[in-house]
């Protein structure tokens, strides 16, 4: 068990989880589990920096735990825990936010995005144009941008070095932000002159971190997008959401390279079904015998097959809330024996003693 590499990921609960969040990096996770020593949690902290209603983010959070569960991981193999039941987080996000520039944390693209939207102003159309400093602090209304979301970095390079994790698998979107990560990890240990921290990185089966499309035609599903297949979606909903899926008038020549929208079931029908489904499919758009109908259900098909099974384990998950709890409880007690042991020894490093 010691000498296995250990890994840590997390997922913010703002709602319940998509095809996107599940083959991105749910599905990663479960294929992980047997072979490393695997850390999964559920980052509320970071969900409160856009604002989450009260009454819905501990339902949602229980929500992630139910949907982890029912994906497949085993709280028996893996510690699977809430981020705030581990306030040695919050401590070390405090000492760590030292030795982190505002500057650096402003120029990260996921932040520069979030900030606009809080503002309710748009991108410039010119790179050269980009000037977030002067949009947020020029900025004469009575939107604000919450320190929160600029210092959402430094909270989660503590959650991954608070592990001391060699692996983190995520999505592409989170690249920037473990790249933030190694680099914190060395700057502390050159300011403190130590080799305390390891620098983690991303996890991909040696493939790509790969990128789920939406059905509108557009490059990613999200939720901000409104474009998701949810792994709670019931059968009815989800085949009416993969028909309606944006197409285009077919090809008009063999050979034709495809358009956005059908390069993008082509992309989900690669993800989830079988490779001779895919080939088949891709011959018929070639030779422009193709029927879009024949392929979404098919597609739907595909889809049901891997999220039914988790739908209906969900389901039966969170009608049993004592179990739940103990699983939780379970995760927080042990997540907590590797992070006060790291708090402690960096509390010590930066001559933080107690009398
Ligand atoms: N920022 C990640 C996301 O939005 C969630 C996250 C928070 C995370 N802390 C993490 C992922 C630590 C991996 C490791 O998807």
């Amino acid at each position: 068990m010691n000498d296995k590499k250990i890994v840590l990921s997390g997922i913010r609960p703002t709602g319940n989880l998509h095809l996107g969040n599940y083959l991105g990096a749910l599905s990663k996770f479960v294929r992980m589990q047997d072979d490393f020593d695997c850390r999964f949690f559920v980052a509320d902290l970071h969900a409160l920096t856009t604002h989450p209603d009260p009454k819905m983010l501990h339902e949602n959070v229980k929500q992630i735990v139910a949907e982890y569960l029912a994906a497949g991981l085993d709280p028996e193999k893996n510690i699977l825990y809430v981020q705030s039941d581990v306030p040695e987080i919050s401590e070390m996000y405090l000492l760590l936010n030292m030795h982190v520039g505002i500057g650096e944390l402003m120029r990260t693209a996921a932040f520069k995005d979030k900030a606009r939207k809080a503002l309710g102003i748009k991108a410039p159309e010119n790179d050269a144009d980009d000037n977030i400093e002067r949009d947020i602090i020029g900025n004469q209304t009575n939107q604000r941008v919450n320190a929160g979301l600029l210092t959402y970095p430094t909270l989660m390079a503590v959650d991954i070095l608070i592990h001391h994790a060699d692996f983190v698998p995520v999505g592409k979107d989170q690249e920037q932000h473990l790249e933030l990560t190694r680099r914190f990890a060395r700057r502390f240990n050159s300011f403190y002159k130590t080799d305390f921290f390891a620098e983690p990185v991303n996890f991909n089966f040696g493939g790509e971190a790969v990128k789920v499309p939406g059905l509108d035609g557009s490059g990613k599903m999200g939720k901000s997008e409104g474009n998701c297949l949810y792994l709670t979606d019931d059968e009815k909903t989800l085949r009416k959401k993969v028909m309606r899926a944006v197409t285009d008038e077919g090809p008009k020549e063999p050979g034709q390279t495809p358009s956005q929208p059908i390069a993008n079931l082509f992309t989900l029908m690669d993800l989830v079904s079988d490779p001779s489904t895919v080939e088949h499919f891709r011959k018929a758009y070639a030779d422009c015998s193709i029927r879009y109908g024949d392929m979404k259900k098919q597609l739907a098909e595909d889809i049901l097959k891997v999220t039914l099974p988790i739908r209906e384990r969900t389901l039966e998950i969170r009608n049993d809330d004592a179990y739940l709890s103990k699983v939780i409880r379970q995760g927080a007690e042990r997540a907590r024996e590797t992070a006060s042991k790291t708090l402690a020894d960096v509390r010590e490093i930066m001559g933080i003693r107690r009398f």
